[in-house]
Order: structure tokens, then C-alpha cells, then sequence
């Protein structure tokens, strides 16, 4: 499996913070439900790990990136977890050498130009580019995709389902990551009528 190919299955890619393993189960269900086959779970909380294990257990068909990886050991952890892709929100030239050395699927973070070319030669061409929006969004991956046309980009931060499709339009975005499909609130409330609907909506996009 490469990154491509786990790209390829996901127009959307949730971003998800776990608050606590009571609500994996049902979460899981809503997003498969939903039509969903590839998710992110954030590193940020403390349950985030044993959530990627209990979730891979129930789905097994599920693809499951661990995202919010910032270091060697989170690389580690996240592979011991059993994720089956990682995603960095930036890379230093460590953090890059040691996705490529995990042989897992990967998708570095980048936010500019030379971020983008540092990655490229430490063998990723396939990026996450984050902030999205607080980066300057779609004018800058078009212009992006004039000076590098075979580099992929998994735009995130900022985008909601409407400026997705625009995202998507793009030659170089095979797919966008966000956080609205399944937000902090809506599984606070455990409302998963509403994450189902939303995760019927993402998996519609192309
Ligand atoms: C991430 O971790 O990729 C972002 O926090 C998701 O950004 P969003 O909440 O703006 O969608």
C-alpha cells in the first residue's frame, strides 16, 4: 500500500480528536456508515493511540492515518498502534528521514514552496499542505502545480465541505483533510445522526 493509493480512496479525510474511548465505537460506525474508507485521528490526546487500535480492531477495512506527528518517538508509537499512514503537520529534516526509514505510507506536512522541495528529496511526493487556508489556499497550489505539476497535495486547515468541491477542482488535490465532518462538539454531544450525514456528504465529493 503507498500513500497514493490510500489517497486515491478519500476525496475527504476527516480529521478527528478522540476525548475518550467511550465514543470510538459508535464514531466508527457513523463514519463507515457515512461511506467513509479513510480517516485521521489526531495525536493530541492522551487515548488518541489505544483509539487507532480499538478502531483498527473494528474496522479492519478502515484506513487510519495518525496525524499531529511532530517527532521520532510519535512515529513509533503510531506505527506500533498499527496506523496505517502518518501525517506530520510540518517536518523538519529528522522527523522526514524518520517517516521514510518507518516505511509506512506518510504524508509530511509542508506550507510553503521550500518546504514542499525539502520533502521532495527526502523522497515524498505526496504533502500535506497545512494551514490551508491560513496559508493562502488555492492560489497558492495552483501556482504550486505550475513549477511542480507531479507533486500531490492533501490541503487542511480551514476547509469546510463547500470550499472542498474548489479544492478538489485542482489538478494537484486528490483530496482535502478537515475537521468538520466529525468536530469536537458534535462528539462531545454524541451526535452521530449528524456525523453520518456529514461523512454521507464527504464521501460524495469528488
Ligand atoms: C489538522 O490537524 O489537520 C487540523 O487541525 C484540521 O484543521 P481544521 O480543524 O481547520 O479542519
Amino acid at each position: 500500500m503507498n500513500i497514493e493509493t490510500i489517497l486515491s480512496n478519500a476525496s475527504v479525510i476527516p480529521v478527528i480528536e478522540i476525548p475518550n474511548l467511550d465514543v470510538v465505537s459508535e464514531l466508527v460506525a457513523a463514519l463507515t456508515g457515512g461511506g467513509l474508507k479513510v480517516i485521521e485521528l489526531t495525536l493530541r490526546t492522551d487515548c488518541a493511540l489505544e483509539a487507532l487500535s480499538t478502531m483498527k480492531a473494528q474496522a479492519p477495512d478502515l484506513f487510519i492515518g495518525m496525524g499531529t506527528i511532530l517527532s521520532e518517538d510519535d512515529v513509533e508509537k503510531s506505527i506500533d498502534a498499527g496506523a496505517d499512514f502518518l501525517v506530520t503537520p510540518g517536518a523538519s529534516l529528522s522527523l522526514l528521514a524518520a517517516l521514510k526509514s518507518a516505511g509506512r505510507p506518510a504524508l509530511p506536512g509542508v506550507a510553503t514552496v521550500s518546504e514542499a522541495i525539502t520533502a521532495i528529496d527526502a523522497g515524498f511526493n505526496a504533502l500535506k499542505f497545512f494551514p490551508a487556508e491560513a496559508s493562502g489556499g488555492l492560489p497558492v497550489l495552483k501556482a504550486i502545480h505550475a513549477v511542480m505539476p507531479n507533486v500531490s497535495f492533501c490541503p487542511t486547515g480551514g476547509i469546510d465541505a463547500k470550499k472542498a468541491t474548489d479544492y478538489l477542482a485542482l489538478p494537484n488535490v486528490p483530496c482535502v483533510g478537515g475537521s468538520w465532518i466529525a468536530p469536537k462538539n458534535l462528539i462531545a454531544n454524541q451526535d452521530w445522526n449528524a456525523i453520518e450525514h456529514n461523512a454521507k456528504i464527504a464521501s460524495a465529493l469528488k
